[in-house]
């Protein structure tokens, strides 16, 4: 039997196997329903993340929401976690043995949830759940299948903020992610 997300996520909240445990406000555990067809994982908490708790509030976050907006999905019928519980010192990219320890909450998360769904917000958690040798520019947006799911990874929101001349592709990517999971009369 799949763990609930409570028990995992209590087992989580008192997490020091690396030592991003020392250094957290808080877990950004994930959020949304938990009976979610669609998950989306993105990378790492952030600053605004580990103070409040809740994955994608900051800049990024903001943007995201707005892609989700824009295309007719609700935050709240979705999942939304990170491959990384706790954040990582000034932002940085996630230290492979960092992910190698926490990818068993996000394992059991999904063990959970059972979505049919999953969408990796950019090349990290592309590379951990899709394939090590993702390539984001020229993969986004193809669908993967895997065993238990289908897959397939949108740019970080981050990387639009960094280039706004993404944003264009990423609504593209995000209407194709609505019509697969929602179908295509939801516009
Ligand atoms: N970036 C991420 O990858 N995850 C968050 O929760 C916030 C910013």
């Amino acid at each position: 039997m799949a763990k609930q997300l409570e028990q995992i996520k209590s087992e989580c909240s008192e997490c020091m196997l690396c030592p991003l445990g020392q250094t957290r406000t808080n877990i950004v555990f994930g959020v949304g329903n938990p009976n979610a067809e669609l998950m989306f994982v993105g990378e790492a908490p952030g600053e605004s993340e580990d103070l409040t708790g809740i994955p994608f509030v900051g800049r990024a976050g903001k943007l995201f929401d707005k892609f989700l907006l824009a295309v007719g999905i609700d935050r709240n019928e979705v999942y939304i976690a990170n491959i990384l519980k706790c954040r990582p010192p000034q932002n940085r990219d996630p230290k492979p043995e960092e992910e190698d320890l926490c990818t068993r909450y996000l394992d059991e998360q999904i063990e959970a949830i059972k979505p049919k769904y999953i969408v990796c917000l950019g090349r990290i958690a592309a590379m951990r759940l899709i394939k090590e040798d993702f390539r984001i520019m020229s993969e986004h947006g193809v669908w993967f299948e895997k065993e238990k799911y289908k897959i397939c990874a949108v740019l970080h929101p981050s990387a639009i903020l960094r280039d706004p001349r993404k944003n264009e592709l990423m609504l593209k990517d995000m209407m194709n992610i609505r019509d697969v999971v929602f179908g295509e009369e939801r516009h």
